[in-house]
């Protein structure tokens, strides 16, 4: 299992509840690897399309050892803030990235899974709309299921460590990720 850390505040809501989720996971049984995306330098993508055209890994740098971990991993938990309704741009740089899945390459992805945890300053679970619908639409592509999506509200740094409720249910998740209830 990858468990890819988009938001870039360490201690933050999204870090405390990817923990939480990756908790629940790894005591359902789960080997699971941690990502920190802040950590590593992941250039946009410039469009030059080569990993595409070639299949290779062009471009040097952190995402190249990604890769692997993303063929090798059978579920996938991404964790994002909302940032202007999207997802922040360390996890989009990320996805950016998956370019080798294009095309051909969607059969690498194929009968994966994958997880959203996103959290919000506002009340209404709706802001992640477009972050869910961006992911789920690439997911489709990629014909990977969507199976679960944590929305959280929470604002101030690690304010979502007093939520009891939001922490509960993001270790559920990682269990049902592995356990599948
Ligand atoms: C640049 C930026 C943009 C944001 N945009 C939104 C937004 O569109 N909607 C929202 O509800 N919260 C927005 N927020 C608030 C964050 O989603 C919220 O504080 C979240 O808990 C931050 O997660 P973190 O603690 O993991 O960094 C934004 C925060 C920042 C820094």
């Amino acid at each position: 299992m990858l468990a890819v850390v988009g938001g870039p505040r360490r201690r933050g809501n999204t870090d405390l509840l990817m923990d939480e989720v990756i908790r629940g996971a790894r005591e359902a049984g789960a080997s699971v690897e941690r990502v920190f995306l802040a950590d590593l330098a992941i250039e946009p993508g410039d469009g030059c399309d080569a990993c595409r055209k070639t299949s290779r890994r062009v471009r040097r740098h952190d995402m190249v050892g990604l890769y692997d971990k993303l063929f090798e991993s059978d579920v996938w938990i991404l964790g994002t803030p909302v940032y202007w309704w999207g997802p922040c741009a360390q996890l989009k740089a990320f996805i950016d990235r998956w370019c080798l899945f294009g095309e051909d390459g969607r059969d690498r992805a194929q009968g994966k899974r994958a997880a959203l945890v996103a959290t919000f300053a506002g009340k209404n679970p709706d802001t992640a709309r477009h972050a869910v619908g961006m992911l789920q639409d690439s997911f489709d592509y990629l014909r990977i299921g969507f199976t679960e999506q944590l929305l959280v509200a929470a604002d101030d740094r690690g304010e979502v460590a007093r939520d009891r409720l939001a922490l509960g249910r993001a270790h559920a998740l990682g269990t049902r990720l592995v356990l599948g209830r």
